[in-house]
């Protein structure tokens, strides 16, 4: 039986990207063991190669589980069920998972874990605010265009680090089993006030371009492929519908304080230098 968490070790799949990152880090900064998990990492974790998520897995005992492209994508159901069961099997005794708000796909994903047999709570989360400054929208700071299919539609865009540490939290702490959270920021903004800020913040002329989904799916399979292309354009499609527009109180149900809003974590960005 677990008594403390200083004998646990916490797993991190996808601890190189953006949420993963930061809840390894946030663990190790609180004295726990972390196996980060990635492509590149020993032992290493791929979610092409399921022959070897036992050997990645064996020895953790709690499991943070991001999962590209994307839990909406084809295959990832399949993906997900393969790894609850390679997961009960090597001894994962608690379970979390990333997933995207608004998502039919990745609700069908949500309840293959939480169905698991392994104690599991559902992180779902809205847009990133740091989707600007190191993800897949962060051209937009050298280009001065935002481009993307969301019209006029307003998003609660949610800080990457209050889905850190809402993860963190319940990793560590108990009574999160069956629960499922959904994190965003404390007010909706449409792209375009988004694309007003960051040019109020960096003095550079930055503005949305709001593309239809064809010409918005011609652009993504220019530079990723047609699979990828159709997956973000049916995700706009999806997401982008207004059913998103009004904030969640996950972040506040777990950590007891408000979410982090766009222009204080956009201003932070820029004086960490990350909006250069
Ligand atoms: N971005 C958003 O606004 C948003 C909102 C809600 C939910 N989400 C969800 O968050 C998840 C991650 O999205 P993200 O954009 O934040 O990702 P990200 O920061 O780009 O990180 C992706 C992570 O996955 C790893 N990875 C890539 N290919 C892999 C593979 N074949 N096998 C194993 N690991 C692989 C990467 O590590 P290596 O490359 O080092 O292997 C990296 O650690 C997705 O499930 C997405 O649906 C995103």
């Amino acid at each position: 039986m677990e008594t403390t968490n200083e004998h646990l070790t916490f797993g991190v799949i996808g601890a190189t990207g953006k949420t993963g990152r930061r809840v390894a880090d946030l663990l190790d900064a609180g004295g726990h063991t972390v196996r980060r998990l990635a492509r590149g990492t020993v032992p290493r974790f791929d979610w092409e190669q399921p022959d070897g998520w036992a050997q990645a897995l064996r020895g953790v005992d709690r499991l943070y589980i991001t999962y590209v492209p994307d839990l909406a994508a084809p295959g990832a159901g399949t993906a997900i069920t393969r790894l609850m069961e390679v997961a009960r099997d090597t001894g994962v005794r608690r379970a979390v998972l990333l997933s995207g708000r608004g998502e039919e796909g990745a609700r069908r994903c949500e309840e293959i874990v939480l169905g698991s047999g392994i104690p599991a709570t559902i992180v779902s989360a809205g847009w990133f605010i740091q989707n600007f400054t190191e993800g897949a929208l962060s051209g937009a700071l050298e280009s001065g265009v935002l481009a993307i299919a969301a019209a006029q539609v307003r998003e609660p865009f949610v800080d990457v680090d209050d889905i850190a540490a809402v993860v963190t939290t319940v990793l560590t702490d108990d009574g999160h089993e069956g629960r499922r959270y959904e994190l965003t920021g404390p007010e909706s903004l449409t792209f375009g006030e988004v694309a007003t800020l960051l040019t109020e913040l960096t003095g550079r002329d930055i503005r949305y371009v709001p593309m239809g989904f064809e010409e918005f799916h011609a652009a993504v399979a220019e530079e990723a492929g047609p699979e990828t292309a159709t997956l973000l354009t049916e995700l706009c499609r999806e997401v982008f519908d207004g059913r998103n527009e009004t904030p969640a109180d996950g972040v506040q149900q777990v950590l007891g304080r408000e979410p982090r809003g766009v222009r204080d974590v956009l201003a932070g960005a820029l004086t960490a230098g990350r909006l250069a």
